[in-house]
């Protein structure tokens, strides 16, 4: 199963041509505290790019959930990681509590304006009071409106929104933003080191 193939299936619902690099993934997966996280969810993992950064920092007895809406891509994730529970399904109907990091794939730029708002409230719905969420955006895509949008909804819905330098070697070139709860009160910090969420 491939991205590629999917991408000129359903162009719109998998939003990227080629799967991330693994240099991605790495900013996607550090200062999150996933080494000590209990339960993990991720939105969107196609072939997998971001599971297997993910499970090579969780500890053995964490519970990793990954949901795909695309079930071309369920079997090849059940088989290279039979620890995983692989959910088919929208990123919407996420239906978990008390998760310390949610990890998302999702192409946000390329689904509705409800789409969006009805995932990030999932995403909220589930994570503990001290939880990290992490997300990446193509940097071309960054300053339409629909990239405007989805910044302004994550800064709306979490305290803390970074984002990380571009990736250049991904394609598309692409950075990573990571929030942490508690809900927004109007304090936003932009471009703070990675660390600080750690
Ligand atoms: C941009 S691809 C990213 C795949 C992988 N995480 C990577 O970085 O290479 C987006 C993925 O999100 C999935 N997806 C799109 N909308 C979704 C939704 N509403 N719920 C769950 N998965 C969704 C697509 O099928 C695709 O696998």
């Amino acid at each position: 199963m491939s991205i590629t193939r999917e991408f000129f299936r359903h162009p719109l619902l998998t939003g990227a041509i080629a799967p991330s690099s693994p240099r991605l993934a790495e900013e996607m997966t550090a200062g999150l505290g996933l080494e000590r996280a209990a339960r993990v969810a991720e939105l969107g993992p196609g072939t997998g790019v971001f599971t297997e950064a993910v499970l090579t920092l969780l500890r053995p007895e964490a519970r990793l959930t990954v949901v795909e809406i695309n079930p071309r891509f369920a079997p090849s994730l059940r088989q290279r990681y039979p620890q995983v529970d692989v959910v088919t399904g929208s990123a919407e109907h996420l239906a978990l509590d008390d998760v310390d990091v949610v990890v998302s794939g999702l192409p946000w730029t390329a689904m509705t304006a409800a789409r969006q708002r009805r995932i990030l409230d999932a995403v909220t719905g589930a994570l503990t009071p001290n939880g990290r969420f992490t997300t990446f955006a193509y940097a071309h895509a960054a300053w339409t409106p629909p990239g405007r949008r989805f910044a302004a909804s994550l800064r709306s819905r979490f305290a803390v929104v970074e984002r990380t330098p571009v990736v250049w070697g991904n394609l598309p070139p692409a950075f990573v933003y990571r929030a942490a709860l508690p809900v927004a009160v109007g304090r936003v910090r932009r471009g703070q080191p990675a660390a600080a969420l750690a």
